[in-house]
């Protein structure tokens, strides 16, 4: 395979963009670092890549191999040895081209990296993701770039959860609809990437199968667990009010604030077909997420 010297992206007129590449699987002596091991998508990748008998590295903080974004310390222990990486960031601006810069002085040959969907249109949101999708395109080695739309785990595994076991969630999405994507074919998609050659230089956007108002997601959450809860379409200003409540600092206030104000946008809502063209099936439901979710607890109240 060769490795490219430029950035092999050509916009995102279609939800996906693709370089053909032969077709292959990689070798078996790789080592595929992980970063964000213990997070929505990074455990998952860690469990397929294991399954499958891959050679891999879990990084995080907390993870046995310790790796902090902002401890350049703990970079090279992290990158010995390893051909490849995921790199799924946290929410805070992090070092990114400096870390790919250690990576590919390192000797890895190739990035697999979440990004947002819409990345090239956003306006005010995800700088983050928008530098990490610039330093592995220039890298001058093997990339691909995942683009997904909102989490269907958001509302069991993260920053929905603790509303719906209260029995409301307010958010200012301002009668937008969302495909939301379940986190699985996420991780399947990353997957295909890490270990096969024929996505090296595409950027693929995923989401669910369908577009769904917030309140028929959280109605879905609602039949599936058993729960009553309440979607309410609120204002930014009254959002606002409920963060401050909440204690959030104003650095996650405002980057909540500019992923609303993007999806209010309306640009974002129409699903496509990245999870059928990357693996060959339709994407999962939602309704599917929510009984699967339901069925192993995740709105189960904790016993005290
Ligand atoms: N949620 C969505 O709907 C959505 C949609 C599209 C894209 N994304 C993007 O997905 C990315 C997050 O991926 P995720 O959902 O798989 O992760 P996640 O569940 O949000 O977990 C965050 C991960 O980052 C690690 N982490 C946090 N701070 C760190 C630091 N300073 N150094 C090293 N590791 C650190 C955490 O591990 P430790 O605590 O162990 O360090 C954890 O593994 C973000 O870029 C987000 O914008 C999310």
């Amino acid at each position: 395979m060769d490795h490219p010297r430029w950035p092999r992206f050509t916009g995102c007129m279609a939800q996906t963009t693709k370089t053909q590449q032969p077709h292959g699987t990689r070798q078996t002596d790789d080592l595929i670092l992980v970063l964000a091991a213990t997070g929505k998508t990074g455990r998952r990748v860690l469990d397929r890549l294991q399954a499958a008998g891959v050679n891999v590295r879990a990084a995080s903080r907390n993870s046995t191999v310790q790796f902090d974004w902002n401890n350049r310390a703990t970079w090279s222990a992290a990158l010995n040895g390893v051909s490849t990486v995921y790199v799924a960031l946290p929410l805070t601006p992090v070092p990114v081209e400096d870390f790919v810069d250690q990576a590919l002085a390192a000797g890895v040959r190739r990035f697999v990296a979440l990004s947002g969907r819409g990345a090239d249109i956003w306006e005010n949101h995800g700088q983050e993701m928008v530098d990490l999708e610039r330093a592995v395109r220039g890298s001058g080695v093997d990339w691909s770039i995942v683009r997904a739309s909102n989490f269907a785990q958001n509302f069991d595994e993260d920053v929905f959860r603790e509303s719906i076991m209260a029995g409301e969630l307010a958010l200012p999405v301002g009668g937008m609809s969302e495909p939301f994507v379940d986190v699985e074919d996420v991780v399947d998609v990353a997957v295909t990437m890490l270990t096969q050659d024929v996505w090296v230089g595409s950027t693929v956007e995923v989401t669910g199968p369908e577009s769904l108002r917030w309140e028929d997601a959280v109605a879905e959450i609602a039949r599936a667990s058993g729960r009553k809860i309440q979607f309410i379409d609120v204002s930014p200003e009254e959002f606002a009010i409920r963060l401050r409540a909440q204690g959030l600092p104003d650095a996650d206030a405002k980057a909540l604030d500019a992923m609303f104000t993007e999806i209010r946008r309306g640009r974002l809502t129409e699903p496509t077909k990245g999870v059928q063209e990357v693996l060959g099936r339709e994407a999962r439901a939602f309704a599917d997420y929510a009984a699967t979710a339901a069925a192993a607890g995740a709105w189960a109240e904790q016993p005290s």
